[in-house]
C-alpha cells in the first residue's frame, strides 16, 4: 500500500480557514424513558482539528459514548438530540469545500450515510457490536468498502486484504473467509480498526478501543492507532476513562462530567495544570508506576449521580473538596478561560 508522508495526509484534510474539522455545540442528548429524562449529553461542546486527537475523558455515565454516537446520528432509542449543532466539514473536491450541520441532515439520506462510515468512521466500545456474527469476516470489511466507494468485488477484496495485512491480522487471505467469533479479543479489535479505517475516513472515533484488551495487546493497539493516524493524517476522538492512555496518544483533551464538559485544554497543560477539582481527582485515580502492586488507587469521594438527577448547581458540588458553600449549591459555573487555550467551569476561577 502506498501512503503519503505525514504532512501531505495531514494537509489533505486540513481546512483552508484553520477552523476545526468538526465543532460539536452545545449538544443535548437525551433518553425519554418511561422512569423519565436521561439527560445523558447536556451542553456538551467540542472541536476536532484535522490530524489532531481529542481525548474525551470522564468516568462510566458521564456521556462520553452517546455523546459520539449524536456525531453520527446513531443514538439508541429512546434517545434523541433535542439541541446544538454539529458542524462538519466536508472537502467534495480539490480546494472545496461545505461546512454543514449534521444534526440538519436526515439520519438516513444519502448524505449522512456517506459521512457515517466513510468520511466518518467509529470503532465501537463493544468489540464485536460491529460485526454480524452470521457474516464472514470479509464479506463485512467489503460490504462497508464497497458502501463508500465505486469498486469492484475483487478490487474490494484486495484492499480488504491489504487492510487487514497492514492492521497486523496473521493470514490475511484466510481470515477474510472466518466468522467473527474466530478471533481473539485483539484480533477482533484490529479487524474493527481495519474495517474503520478501509473507507479512508477523515475522522476517527475510538470509543473505549483497548478497555476490553490485556496489557500488551492495548499497547499494541494504541501504537497501531497512532501509526495509521501518522499515515493518514485522520483526526481522532479518542475516547477513555483513563488518563493514563490519554498522556499517550491525545493532543487536546475535553473532560466531561454529567454530559458537559468541565475542562478543556492541550495534553501537556491538562497533566501539568489542572485546574478543575473534577480533573485533579481523576488524576490522583491514575496507577503510579512506582506503585507497589497492592496499593490501593485514591479514587473520587461519592459516585457520580444518574443523570436523571443532576444537580441544578455545580453538579460535581456533592463530590467536590474544593466546594463553597453558598456559592457552589446555588449555581452553576460556566466554562471560561483559565489560561491559554485553557477552559473550565468552576467557581474557583474569576469569570466563571
Ligand atoms: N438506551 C438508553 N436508555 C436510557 N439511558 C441510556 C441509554 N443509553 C445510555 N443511557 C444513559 O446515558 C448516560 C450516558 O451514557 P454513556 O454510554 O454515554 O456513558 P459513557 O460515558 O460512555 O460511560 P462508559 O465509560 O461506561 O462507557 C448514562 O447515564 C446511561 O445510563
Ligand atoms: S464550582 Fe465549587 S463545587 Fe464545583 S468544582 Fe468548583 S469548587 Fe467544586
Ligand atoms: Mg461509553
Amino acid at each position: 500500500m502506498t501512503l503519503p508522508s505525514r504532512s501531505e495526509a495531514v494537509a489533505a484534510h486540513r481546512i483552508s480557514d484553520g477552523a476545526p474539522l468538526l465543532e460539536v455545540k452545545n449538544l443535548h442528548t437525551h433518553f425519554f424513558t418511561g422512569e423519565g429524562i436521561v439527560l445523558a449529553v447536556d451542553g456538551a461542546s467540542f472541536e476536532v482539528h484535522a490530524g489532531k486527537t481529542l481525548g474525551l475523558v470522564g468516568e462510566s455515565g458521564c456521556g462520553k459514548s452517546v455523546a459520539a454516537k449524536s456525531i453520527l446520528q446513531i443514538v439508541d432509542k429512546p434517545g434523541r438530540v433535542v439541541d446544538g449543532e454539529i458542524l462538519y466539514t466536508s472537502q467534495v473536491s480539490a480546494g472545496q469545500e461545505i461546512r454543514r450541520d449534521l444534526l440538519k441532515l436526515d439520519a438516513g439520506g444519502s448524505e449522512m450515510r456517506a459521512i457515517r462510515g466513510g468520511e466518518i468512521s467509529m470503532i465501537f466500545q463493544e468489540p464485536m457490536s460491529s460485526f454480524s456474527p452470521v457474516h464472514t469476516v470479509g464479506n463485512q470489511l467489503m460490504e462497508a468498502i464497497q458502501l463508500h466507494t465505486e469498486m469492484s468485488d475483487k478490487e474490494a477484496e484486495e484492499t480488504a486484504i491489504q487492510w487487514l495485512r497492514h492492521v497486523g491480522i496473521p493470514n490475511p487471505t484466510q481470515r477474510l473467509n472466518e466468522f467473527p467469533y474466530r478471533l481473539s479479543g485483539g484480533q477482533c479489535q484490529r479487524a474493527m480498526i481495519a474495517m474503520a479505517l478501509s473507507t479512508n475516513p477523515r475522522i476517527l472515533i475510538a470509543d473505549e478501543p483497548t478497555t476490553a484488551l490485556d496489557v500488551t495487546t492495548q499497547a499494541q493497539i494504541l501504537n497501531l492507532l497512532q501509526r495509521l493516524q501518522a499515515e493518514t493524517g485522520m483526526a481522532m476522538i479518542f475516547i477513555t476513562h483513563d488518563l493514563g492512555v490519554i498522556a499517550e496518544v491525545a493532543d487536546e483533551v475535553a473532560v466531561m462530567y454529567l454530559g458537559r464538559m468541565v475542562e478543556k485544554a492541550p495534553v501537556k497543560e491538562i497533566f501539568r495544570n489542572p485546574k478543575h477539582p473534577y480533573t485533579k481527582a481523576l488524576l490522583t485515580s491514575i496507577p503510579r508506576i512506582d506503585a507497589q502492586p497492592r496499593e490501593r488507587l485514591p479514587s473520587i469521594k461519592g459516585s457520580i449521580p444518574h443523570p436523571q438527577n443532576r444537580p441544578s448547581s455545580c453538579p460535581f458540588h456533592p463530590r467536590c473538596p474544593a466546594f463553597i458553600p453558598g456559592t457552589c449549591d446555588q449555581k452553576e459555573p460556566q466554562l471560561a478561560p483559565v489560561g491559554e487555550n485553557h477552559q473550565a467551569s468552576c467557581f474557583l476561577y474569576p469569570g466563571c
